[in-house]
């Protein structure tokens, strides 16, 4: 059998309209001694420079407090590269060439010296695009955001209308904001020194292909737009799923737990983009508009429908692959006691024309036993007749999964009849691999995302109005579970599905979750 990549078997169509260069840049990071730099973004600039996608010339400065010289910055981001590199070897020549932009720059946030100092050294660089097309990355606590920008206005690295061609914009890192009103404080602080369309929100979800494909998929494909609706459409499920624990992040997760990690961004995104009206066009704005017009039909939770729709969990110790893995309790920086989620699963309606009715139930949770995203789009049953008449065998209803990660694809589940003299029915599937057909191109989502916001397209970033729809409707949660304990039925061993009432969730409607399966 040929099971080499099968793309160039098939012509394909660009919906490209008109990509925006990417033109040479300094990339200033802020927080740059953060996990965040080390394992996602240089790994993924080193990638864009390997495939010749940064622009010529770029520089990056690494901004944090620690005193360091530029060859010990390098060399510590060097070793970081051999672990979280995604292409292995990391090709040493390549590294050198582009370890050979990256500079550092001692400062602390709070002291405007520091950012006069980042001037002179962007300045230093000698060369006009150098020292005036600017990506301001804030990997930094959110409330380091406000006055990172206001310094950056005052020594004249931020303007509103930067003079053409120079450009400059902000990238700005989740958490964005804990709740509505700190991401509406955010929000107004950063407006207050940028413009809206040089503000870039980052959900890295966003810049996973996979997730991309949500749009492709179903506006490029009659056969499934057509059954994309409440007449065909029973109920969607949308997993993400995470083998780990919190691990070492168990501060970060205690003030944010489950729901604000994950549920405000990730799952939200994609369940816009599962269920949005087609857009007018591929613009940026179109695209957002449809988002924020999804994300704004979704029923609101009054406190007694998340007491019925909403359900929490957290790990207690447990069996992952016949290994002990301790509880979220006793994780590290995690209070003895605390009722954190690390789990969330929900119902949610959408009060649309297209959407009135049918269940759209989200779930993600920690030390699950399968690391897997997808969405799971079940039609509705046939009528119970001929093959499916009472007696006959149990059918299972049609479905399409898109599988966002990993063993990345698209399933088609639909019932054949087993070979042989009797009537028997048994789901079977189609599949598209993403490698099978592709090959292994798996580009990181930061790598994607970089490019975008040099090139100062949007479209993969949350817009104001996206960011504090998705607070809302977090809130409304959060308020209702306030400082109330976990009860037993909250909680579930570290390697299963999550706790028993998330099962009581669906079985409701006699419904079930349809838990992602290992890709053989
Ligand atoms: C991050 C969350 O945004 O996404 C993490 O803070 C989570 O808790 C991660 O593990 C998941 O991302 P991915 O790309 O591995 O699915």
């Amino acid at each position: 059998m040929n099971d080499s990549p099968r793309s160039d078997a098939l012509p394909s169509r660009s919906a490209e309209t008109g990509r925006r260069a990417v033109t040479p840049c300094s990339i200033v990071i802020f927080g740059a001694s953060g996990d965040l730099t080390a394992r996602k973004l240089v790994p993924a600039l080193y990638h864009l420079f390997k495939d010749h996608l940064l622009p010529d010339p770029v520089r990056v400065i690494g901004f944090a407090r620690r005193e360091k010289s530029d060859a010990a910055w390098r060399g510590e981001l060097g070793e970081a590269l051999k672990q979280f590199s995604r292409s292995q070897p990391v090709d040493q020549a390549v590294w050198e060439a582009f370890a050979g932009n990256l500079f550092y720059c001692q400062g602390d946030l709070t002291e405007p010296d520091a950012f006069t100092k980042l001037a002179g050294k962007l300045a230093s660089f000698g060369q006009e695009p150098l020292a005036h097309n600017l990506l301001f990355y804030l990997a930094t606590l959110p409330s380091q955001f406000g006055l990172v920008v206001e310094q950056l206005q005052r020594v004249g690295l931020l303007h509103r209308e930067p003079p053409p061609p120079a450009w400059q914009r902000v990238v700005v890192e989740k958490p964005f904001g804990h709740d509505l009103s700190s991401a509406q404080k955010l929000n107004s602080e950063l407006r207050h020194f940028a413009e809206e369309d040089q503000i870039l929100r980052i959900d890295h979800y966003l810049g996973k292909e996979t997730v991309q494909n949500i749009l492709m998929f179903r506006f490029s494909n009659a056969i499934f737009e057509q059954l994309w609706s409440r007449q065909s459409v029973e109920q969607v499920q949308i997993t993400v799923s995470e083998k780990l624990g919190v691990g070492t992040r168990g501060g970060y997760y205690e003030e944010a737990g489950a729901l604000r990690d994950m549920v405000q961004n990730h799952l939200l995104q994609v369940l816009a983009l599962a269920a949005m009206e087609p857009p007018v066009n591929l613009e940026a704005e179109s695209i957002r508009d449809e988002k924020v017009k999804l994300l704004k039909s979704i029923r609101p939770l009054r406190p007694e429908d998340v007491a019925r729709q909403v359900v929490r969990g957290q790990y207690f110790a447990g069996y992952a692959d016949g290994q002990l893995c301790p509880g979220y309790r006793q994780e590290p920086r995690v209070r003895p006691d605390s009722n954190v989620e690390t789990y969330v699963a929900m119902k949610l309606f959408i009060d649309n024309w297209r959407w009135s009715g049918v269940p759209f139930y989200l779930r993600m949770g920690k030390r699950l036993p399968l690391s897997a995203s997808e969405v799971r789009v079940q039609f509705r049953p046939t009528p119970n007749v001929l093959f499916a008449a009472p007696g006959g065998p149990g059918l299972e209803a049609n479905a399409v999964t898109l599988r966002l990660q990993p063993d990345e694809g698209t399933s088609l589940r639909f019932n054949g009849k087993v070979p042989g003299p009797t009537l028997k029915a048994r789901p079977v599937r189609m599949h598209f691999s993403y490698n099978a057909e592709f090959g292994a191109y798996t580009p990181e989502a930061y790598e994607r995302l970089l490019l975008e916001a040099m090139a100062g397209d949007p479209t993969l970033f949350i817009r104001r109005d996206e960011v504090e729809a998705a607070w809302a409707i977090v809130d409304s949660i959060r308020a209702e579970w306030a400082d109330r304990p976990l009860t037993n039925r909250e909680f579930y061993a570290a390697g299963t599905w999550g706790p028993v009432a998330a099962d009581d969730l669906l079985a409701q409607a006699g419904h079930a979750w349809h838990h992602p399966q290992p890709v053989t």
